[in-house]
């Protein structure tokens, strides 16, 4: 078994755009600037937002953080991207989901441009993803396309199953893995809650994209022996043993799962990086979209 280890994947990625913005600047042209709004103070989404800040400083990205308190109006927010949308200095802008009940994610997503959709959620963009076109593709699929791609996991007639149909995860990745494109070419079967005899069909997988929150979902006993197992799930527990409180979980059970694997993703360590990596992969996009247009 062989891990497919999401910090030298990601840390490859980081190392290439790094390079990319240090010849830029050394060339007198602005770095690319990313901006992400954060509603309210949930715990987890502060993690997350707070590791796109601190990843964006590392290689050389600008980033800005606008805060707004939990009961903030849906006005204040569109008020807030409408501004981002508009200011030339700023290339790619992401929203952090999920958003206080009083405000609908639909509408919201459909507010940022088109050409700053860095998380690609916008139904341009998945429109556009569904058709083939060139689009921001979402963090964590093109994330997964990228750690296949690091490992040289060949995917072209493979069998996938994909655990979920998130319009986030499991939706895109198992389109993009059905398209002729690289990481792509296999044949995909998306399986959901109610999806009969999950064990039997997970046992027919050349490669399994579990993508459903559910922490030690995936047995042992639903691997095929040699097959590939990437694990998406990022489920905070309470550990009384961690000095925060709680412990991150995917959804495998990696200590009985891992042995049969032939390639297995582990949490944390694993796809988590590879959304960020890939975050950072779109805002270099975006950035030169719009060079390309001034
Ligand atoms: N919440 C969970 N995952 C994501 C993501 O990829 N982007 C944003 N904006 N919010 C999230």
């Amino acid at each position: 078994m062989q891990l497919l280890d999401g910090k030298i994947a990601a840390q490859s990625i980081k190392d290439h755009l790094k390079e990319k913005i240090e010849t830029l600047v050394a060339t007198g042209r602005r770095s690319p600037h990313l901006a992400a709004i954060l509603v309210g103070n949930d715990g987890a989404s502060e993690t997350y937002v707070a590791s796109k800040i601190r990843n964006c400083s590392e290689i050389g990205f600008r980033s800005s953080l606008i805060r707004l308190d939990a009961a903030a109006t849906e006005e204040s927010l569109i008020q807030a991207i409408e501004q981002l949308n508009s200011d030339t200095t700023v290339d790619g802008v992401l929203v952090q989901l999920p958003l206080p009940k009083h405000m609908n994610e639909s509408k919201i997503i459909q507010l940022i441009h088109p050409d700053k959709d860095v998380d690609g959620f916008h139904p341009i963009n998945a429109g556009r993803m569904l058709q083939g076109l060139t689009c921001f593709v979402p963090a964590t699929p093109l994330g997964i396309l990228l750690l296949l791609e690091h490992y040289h996991i060949e995917t072209s007639g493979k069998m996938v199953v994909v655990i979920g149909r998130s319009n986030i995860v499991g939706r895109p990745i198992s389109v993009l893995m059905s398209q002729d494109r690289p990481q792509g070419n296999a044949t995909v079967t998306v399986t959901h809650s109610r999806s009969k005899d999950l064990p039997s069909i997970c046992r027919h997988a050349d490669i399994i994209i579990a993508a459903l929150g559910k922490p030690l979902f995936l047995k042992a006993d639903m691997i095929k022996p040699g097959a590939v197992v990437v694990d998406v799930g990022i489920t905070r527990v309470v550990d009384p043993q961690k000095k925060s409180g709680f412990a991150i979980r995917g959804d495998v059970d990696f200590e009985t799962v891992a042995p049969k694997c032939s390639y297995i993703s582990p949490v944390p360590g694993g796809v988590g990086l590879m959304t960020i990596a890939a975050l950072l992969h779109n805002t270099m996009m975006a950035y030169e979209i719009h060079h390309s247009n001034t």
